[in-house]
């Protein structure tokens, strides 16, 4: 799709080892948690961030949020995750949040749009690390046709121009694909432009 740019195999095993560190430490700082969908059921997905704003969904709906849950602030955004983004999208201009995403074996995300920003020019880029997801993604309007890419680890994913507000989701990862984390799963990244 126009737009939409995959860089296979981005980050080698060293790079992707290092990751998985700084992630660990944003952890540690600000615990994953099961945000609930405006439904009132929890998203099968855990999550944390990093950065000025963290995502947030409860009952009251999706937002960005300046503090976790918890009240801490969040963490800043690693350096080698930012490197990443200076290098494929502007260094000019960080981004607000690094949502970091946790997949276990069975969890999965519908497909959405991310339009919580305020300016759609800025692209949305997204870093794939542990075992395999299947990502679908679609047109900018729901219940068009769609098609699906397996995302691997190391992989990145940038959505801009007329994918920025494409439909996109993860149909389900494929445990036992990857050996970076030690139990298993998936972590993605997303880093973006907020205000
Ligand atoms: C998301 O759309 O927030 C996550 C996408 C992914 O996990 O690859
Ligand atoms: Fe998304």
């Amino acid at each position: 799709m126009a737009g939409a740019a995959l860089y296979s195999g981005y980050l080698d095993a060293v790079e992707q080892a290092a990751l998985v560190g700084d992630i660990r430490a944003v952890v540690a700082a600000a615990p994953l948690f099961s945000p609930l969908t405006p439904w009132g059921k929890p998203m099968s997905v855990r999550m944390t961030s990093a950065g000025k704003y963290g995502w947030y969904s409860d009952r009251k709906g999706y937002r960005y949020a300046p503090r976790h849950p918890d009240g801490i602030d969040w963490p800043p955004i690693p350096g080698r995750v930012l490197a990443i983004w200076r290098h494929l999208v502007s260094a000019e201009r960080d981004p607000d949040c690094c949502l970091v995403n946790f997949y276990g074996a069975k969890a999965r995300m519908g497909l959405h749009q991310d339009r919580d920003e305020a300016d759609f020019r800025w692209p949305v880029l997204s870093i794939s690390l542990g075992d395999d997801a299947r990502f679908r993604i679609g047109g900018t309007t729901r219940g068009g046709s769609t098609e699906s890419v397996w995302l691997r680890s190391g992989d990145v994913l940038v959505l801009g121009g007329e994918a920025r507000l494409a439909y996109h989701g993860v149909d389900r990862i494929a445990p036992g694909t990857s050996t970076l984390l030690p139990n298993g799963g998936r972590i993605n990244l997303t880093l973006r432009v907020v205000d």
